[in-house]
């Protein structure tokens, strides 16, 4: 993320956890919605203070101009990340919140916007931790992982910008080939492809949360949206490659991919992911197994993690290999030295990205010097 949002010139001042604090106007988070492919959502920060209790929380959020902001024939919803003493349910400082903003219009036009659970409008998100109050726009709305493309439900996907953040900790660039055995809804072969074609991820969503603020500068919007397309590529010097042994993922990852606009750079097969072709050269392999819950999956994926080992060394001469997994049991069954292991989590499940340098030299062999006795 750090990196993402240095790469568009923004500074980074700090990072707690998975965000980063950067600055800007409320104009500039549409430069970070339309591109930043890791992250969930980018809030604006409208004011920091300290509460102790609710009324105080309310006092000073009716204190904000909302005026300026939204219009009292407007629609907005209230989001969270509550842990303070004084409350027990968050809900309730959602709605002291919620109440603040209203009673503000109220008292000023008589009249006041609707609100509710939706957030494809304007989204206000409070954060309270402690005594420690801040209170946002979260420009994005919906999460930016609903990037719009992936319309079939299937077992397990991942998140779109987990996917991105997945690929990018490859490191492939476009250059290589990009192999996907396993690829389930296609997730991280779309978001590949949408990398290697310099593709802004925002581009394929028509609704974020700062379309619906005050001043929201509609030719600028297009403006911007129209360079990020004038940017993009038409083709990948690599290939992508996704495979599947179940027909049904491999439809539903074609239809998403055309959604996406990128199935003409990726190409698709049905099979065990041990007979994926492998073209002749460089680049990555990246596999997502399944990680098994129940006894009788896990033998059998002991089985499957064993191949993946026996696959990365009879066929991925020249490329690195990746395996994200939440079983790090079953992944000793790959029986390859890892090179690096990066830390991410899947919802609430503890992952690793397991890199494996599979360039000839770096194989366990016996080098001709060895004496065995
Ligand atoms: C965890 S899901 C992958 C999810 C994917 N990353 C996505 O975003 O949708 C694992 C996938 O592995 C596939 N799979 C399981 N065993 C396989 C095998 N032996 N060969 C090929 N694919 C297999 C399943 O069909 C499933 O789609």
């Amino acid at each position: 993320m750090r990196e993402e949002v240095l790469s568009l010139g923004f500074p980074v001042f700090s990072e707690e956890g998975s965000s980063v604090e950067t600055e800007g106007t409320l104009e500039e988070t549409m430069t970070l919605n339309l591109h930043i492919r890791t992250g969930q959502r980018v809030l604006y920060l409208l004011k920091e203070f300290r509460a102790s209790n609710p009324d105080e929380l309310h006092r000073e959020i009716s204190e904000i101009p909302w005026e300026d902001y939204l219009s009292e024939n407007g629609y907005f919803c209230v989001t969270s990340a509550v842990d303070n003493p004084t409350i027990r349910d968050s809900r309730y400082a959602n709605v002291r919140c919620k109440d603040a903003v209203v009673d503000r219009f109220v008292k000023k036009f008589g009249r006041r916007p609707d609100s509710g659970p939706e957030r494809n409008h304007t989204v206000v998100h409070l954060y309270w931790q402690g005594k420690k109050c801040g209170i946002f726009f979260d420009t994005s709305g919906e999460p930016l992982s609903r990037r719009g493309y992936r319309r079939i439900p299937l077992k397990a996907p991942m998140q779109e910008t987990l996917a991105a953040a997945t690929v990018l900790a490859t490191r492939w660039q476009g250059t290589g080939h990009f192999v996907n055995p396993m690829c389930g809804s296609g997730t991280l072969a779309i978001e590949a492809a949408m990398i290697g074609l310099a593709r802004a991820p925002g581009l394929l969503r028509s609704n974020f949360g700062f379309m619906h603020l005050r001043g929201f500068n509609e030719a600028s919007w297009k403006m911007l949206r129209k360079k990020a397309r004038a940017e993009a590529g038409k083709s990948i010097q690599g290939q992508v490659i996704a495979t599947d042994i179940d027909p049904s993922a491999l439809q539903a990852a074609r239809q998403n991919a055309a959604t996406a606009g990128v199935d003409h750079v990726i190409r698709f097969q049905a099979c065990n992911f041990s007979e994926t072709p492998v073209p002749a050269g460089e680049g990555v392999i990246v596999l997502n197994p399944p990680y098994g819950e129940r006894l009788g999956e896990l033998r059998e994926l002991g089985e499957t993690y064993q191949g993946i080992g026996d696959f990365f060394k009879q066929r991925g001469k020249g490329y690195r290999g990746y395996v994200f997994t939440g079983n790090l049991n079953l992944s000793k069954r790959i029986g390859l030295r890892t090179r690096r292991r990066v830390p991410f989590f899947n919802g609430d499940i503890e992952c690793r990205l397991l890199e494996y340098d599979l360039y000839e030299g770096s194989r366990k062999r016996t080098s001709p010097h060895t004496v065995v006795p």
